[in-house]
C-alpha cells in the first residue's frame, strides 16, 4: 500500500481573484465540479492506496475534512503547520509521522492543485515506480517538456534501471531562461511533476544527509506537537526556527538515489489563468466559459463568473481572460495572466 501525503497548505495568488489567502485555488472548483484538492485525493485512492495524510494550515483544517467527506473519502489524519515553511518541512513532518507506524512503508508526496485528466494513467505510472522505491530510490515523475519553463524543476533521465524506471542523472530546480532553453533542446530532460514516491525511511535518510537542519527542527516540532480531534498541531515555537525551503532545493537537487518514471498523459500545474484556459473545455472559437458567462464574437477567451448573481458578457474579445467574483473583477490579456500575482502585491501595498 502507498500512503499519499497531500500537501494542501499553499496559498497561491496566481489564480486571483478566485484563489484567495483564505480560500486558495486547491479548494475551488476550477475544472469540473470537484475542487482540485478533491480530484487529487480521488486520484490517489482505491486499489494500492491507503487513506491519505493531509498537511495543511490551521485555517484550512475544516475545509479539507469537509471536502474529503463530500467525495466519500477519509484521511488517516491531518498535520497542521503553524505557518507555511514551503514543501521540505511539510514533507519531512509527514515522513516522521508515518515512520511511527510503518517506517518502511511507501509514501507518495503530492501537490493538491494539479490537473491530470487521465488519473488511471498517472496511478499506473506511480505503481510502476514502486519496485524502485522499495529498492531505496526516491522516484520522480517526468513530463515531456514543450517550452523553456523556468518555474519547474527539470529531470535529466538516464538509462533504464527497472521496467519503466530510469536513473535520474541530474535534478535542476527552476533554471534561468538561458539554461531552460538549453535543456529544452535535449530530449533526455523532462519536467518534474512535483510528485515523489519513496520509502518513509529513505526519505528521512535523504533529509538526514542533505538537510539535517530541517530534519532536526521538524523532529522537535513533532515531538512537542499537540493532538486534538485527529489534528496533529506542530509546535509553533519550534516551527519559527524551521528553515523555509522547498524539497527540490533541500533534497532533490542533492540526492543520488533518485529515479524517474516518464508520464506521457496530460499534466498541468494550473500555474496561471492561461493554463486554466488550456485545460478547460472550449467552443469552436477557443472560448471557455462558466455558467452565467457569454462570449459573442469572441476568440480564445476565458470568461468566468463565480457568482450566480453576476452575468459576464464578452463582445468582440480576443485572447482575454475575465474573472468576476462578488467582490473583485480581473480582466487581462491571456498571455499576461502570469502577472496576476503583481496585481495582488499592488493591492496589498495599497491596503
Ligand atoms: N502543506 C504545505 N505547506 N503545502 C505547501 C507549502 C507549505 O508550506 N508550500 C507549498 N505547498 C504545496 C503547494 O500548495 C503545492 O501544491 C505544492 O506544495 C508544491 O508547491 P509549489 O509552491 O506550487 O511548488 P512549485 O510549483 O514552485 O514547484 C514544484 O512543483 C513543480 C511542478 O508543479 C517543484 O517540485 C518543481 O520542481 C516542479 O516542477
Ligand atoms: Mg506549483
Amino acid at each position: 500500500m502507498i500512503t499519499p501525503v497531500l500537501l494542501c497548505g499553499g496559498s497561491g495568488t496566481r489564480l486571483w481573484p478566485l484563489s484567495r489567502k483564505s480560500y486558495p485555488k486547491q479548494f475551488a472548483s476550477i475544472l469540473g465540479d470537484e475542487s482540485l484538492f478533491q480530484a487529487s485525493a480521488r486520484r490517489f485512492s482505491g486499489e494500492h492506496f491507503a487513506d491519505p495524510l493531509l498537511v495543511t494550515a490551521d485555517s484550512f483544517r475544516f475545509i479539507v475534512g469537509e471536502q474529503l467527506e463530500k467525495c466519500g473519502l477519509s484521511s488517516r489524519g491531518t498535520l497542521i503547520e503553524p505557518e507555511g515553511r514551503n514543501t521540505a518541512p511539510a514533507a519531512i513532518a509527514a515522513a516522521l509521522m508515518l515512520a511511527k507506524s510503518d517506517p518502511q512503508g511507501l509514501m507518495l508526496l503530492v501537490p493538491s492543485d494539479h490537473a491530470i485528466s487521465d488519473a488511471q494513467a498517472f496511478r499506473d505510472a506511480v505503481c510502476s515506480g514502486t519496485v524502485a522505491a522499495r529498492d531505496g530510490q526516491i522516484v520522480t515523475f517526468g513530463i515531456a517538456a514543450d517550452r523553456a519553463e523556468t518555474g519547474y524543476g527539470w529531470l535529466e533521465s538516464g538509462a533504464e534501471t527497472h521496467p519503466s524506471v530510469m536513473e535520474l542523472k541530474q535534478f535542476v530546480e527552476k533554471p534561468d531562461r538561458k539554461k531552460a532553453e538549453t535543456l529544452l533542446k535535449d530530449k533526455r530532460y523532462l519536467w518534474n511533476a512535483g510528485v515523489f514516491l519513496a520509502r518513509v525511511d529513505v526519505m528521512i535518510k535523504a533529509f538526514r544527509t542533505h538537510a539535517p537542519e530541517v530534519l532536526t527542527a521538524v523532529e522537535i516540532a513533532l515531538e512537542k506537537a499537540t493532538l486534538d480531534l485527529g489534528f496533529t498541531r506542530l509546535d509553533p515555537e519550534t516551527w519559527v526556527r524551521v528553515p523555509d525551503i522547498s524539497i527540490d532545493y533541500a533534497v532533490m537537487e542533492k540526492a543520488e538515489n533518485v529515479s524517474v518514471v516518464r508520464f506521457d498523459g496530460a499534466w498541468s500545474d494550473l500555474g496561471s489563468w492561461e493554463a486554466v484556459w488550456q485545460e478547460s473545455p472550449r467552443d469552436e472559437h477557443g472560448n471557455a466559459m462558466t455558467a452565467h458567462a457569454t462570449a459573442l464574437d469572441c476568440e480564445n477567451t476565458l470568461l468566468r463568473s463565480e457568482s450566480d448573481e453576476i452575468e459576464i458578457v464578452g463582445i468582440g474579445l480576443k485572447n482575454v481572460v475575465a474573472v468576476a467574483m462578488r467582490d473583485a473583477v480581473m480582466v487581462a490579456d491571456i498571455s499576461d495572466s502570469q502577472n496576476v500575482k503583481k496585481a495582488v502585491a499592488t493591492l496589498k501595498e495599497r491596503k
